[in-house]
């Protein structure tokens, strides 16, 4: 296994906490930082002990890197991740892996074409819930799939006007309207990285922002997008059906903001603010919180405050739940600072073995456009009114594909990390 080069583009307010990872990898032998805003450059790189430095994506794929690491504005992902692979790099995207269906299927198609490793950091796929509902549904517990909900509930006001500022310059609600169904990983990912199955038809519904803050409506932003709210109910190829929202305007805490909850014929689990609980069809009732809550940890960051010096929001700590699969990480990483419920770690960790192994991770280009095409066509639909719409699909992975998690597996413990706990209540106790 070769050690690889890794290229950070995009030197904003999250790839602050992914640069010291990839910095601590084993595996990893250099890293570079490009970034087009002078000071943003000097700080980032300053404060992560970064020497070699770059102004534009072009100076950074001309370098010797292996590996760029797609850390820009969520609309420019697509492009700037096709034009490192045709320029012989590898790719990790911070999501959504693109923001035109157009756009998607060339990813995919230059992903093919290379043969290069393209991964979605998708964040979610490492929470606690997904984790938990992944090997629940290994093990068969949950029987056939009958109904999934995800939600991403994230207001406006908890820290996205910094977020869009910060960046955005004066014109910054131009993007910040960004249609709600143009960022769908997180929960089309909870979904769909647990049953396989793929969301096959959608009917979405748009609310029309009420707000009057001048981000969301005709003509104010790129995507002349007047809808905050969304919500789509979708077919799956399984048979059944699931419920994504996606909100940017709703009372909600802001803490667990990315949920799951999934229905089986023979068990469900439901995931709600302060409670997870495992129920099955013989009536058991298993609360689950304990195996899914991160502790907080000597690595928790939160006690920096909710906001970092520049006013962008610090909600990037936490640490590490029972049910993560600590032991398959390299020991230079696991006393890192983490982030979005433990995720950060396994990110990097899937990206670097993936490419020095020559292995598919589990969020490849595939599976990224299963997460990312049914919100792109959820819009449209809701566009006409909730008309139910075909989602195409971009494929998978090529027959024979070696897996990342088969390495995996190889270094699990022979006695399970964790196991279900014994139900608390069964028949109707509870009530
Ligand atoms: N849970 C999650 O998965 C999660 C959480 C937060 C952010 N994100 C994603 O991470 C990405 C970054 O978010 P952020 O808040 O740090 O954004 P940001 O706006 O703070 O940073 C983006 C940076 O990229 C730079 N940039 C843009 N184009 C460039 C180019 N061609 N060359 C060099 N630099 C360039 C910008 O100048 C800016 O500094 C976004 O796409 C966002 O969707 C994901």
């Amino acid at each position: 296994m070769k050690p690889i080069k890794i290229g950070i583009l995009g030197a904003g307010s999250f790839a602050r906490a992914f640069v010291p990872l990839f910095k601590a990898h084993p595996q990893v032998r250099g890293v570079s930082i490009a970034e087009i805003l002078p000071d943003r450059r000097r700080i980032e790189s300053a404060r992560a002990a970064v020497a070699e430095t770059y102004g534009t994506l072009e100076e950074l794929l001309a370098s010797d890197c292996d590996a760029v690491a797609i850390f820009t504005q969520r609309w420019m992902h697509a492009r700037q991740a096709i034009a490192a692979l045709k320029a012989g790099k590898h790719v990790y995207s911070s999501v959504p892996a693109a923001v035109s269906a157009e756009d998607l299927a060339e990813l995919v198609e230059t992903v093919k074409a290379t043969g290069l490793t393209y991964m979605l950091g998708e964040t979610s796929y490492y929470y606690p819930s997904a984790i938990f509902c992944r090997e629940m549904w290994r093990q068969g517990k949950f029987g056939r799939f009958v109904y999934g909900e995800g939600e991403y509930m994230h207001d406006m006001s908890h820290g996205f006007y910094e977020a869009y500022k910060y960046s955005g310059g004066a014109d910054w609600k131009r993007t910040a309207g960004v249609p709600p169904m143009f960022y769908p990983t997180h929960t089309m990912s909870m979904i769909v990285s647990v049953t396989g199955a793929r969301m096959t038809h959608v009917s979405c519904l748009g609310q029309v922002d009420q707000s009057g803050d001048g981000v969301f409506g005709k003509g104010l932003n790129q995507w002349d997008n007047e809808f905050s709210n969304e919500t789509a109910l979708f077919r799956t190829s399984d048979g059944g059906s699931a419920r994504i929202n996606e909100f940017r305007r709703v009372g909600h805490w802001g803490g667990r903001s990315v949920r799951l909850s999934l229905f089986g014929t023979e068990g469900c689990f439901e995931e709600q603010p302060e409670g997870d609980v495992w129920v099955n069809r013989s009536r058991e009732v298993t609360p689950v919180s304990d195996l899914l809550r991160c502790s907080p940890s000597a690595n928790d960051l939160s006690d920096l405050g909710d906001k970092q010096e520049d006013g962008t929001q610090h909600d990037f700590h936490s640490g590490m739940a029972p049910v993560h699969p600590v032991w398959r990480l390299p020991r230079e990483l696991v006393h890192m600072p983490t982030g979005h419920f433990g995720s950060h770690l396994f990110l990097v960790d899937d990206f670097v073995r993936a490419c020095t192994s020559n292995t598919l991770p589990p969020n490849h280009v595939w599976a990224a456009a299963r997460y990312n095409l049914p919100g792109l066509v959820a819009h449209e639909s809701a566009k006409r009114g909730g008309e139910l719409v075909p989602v195409p699909d971009l494929g998978g992975p090529p027959e024979g594909s070696a897996l990342l998690e088969d390495a995996l597996a190889k270094l699990a413990p022979a006695t399970p990390a964790w196991t279900l706990p014994k139900p608390a209540y069964t028949g109707k106790s509870w009530w």
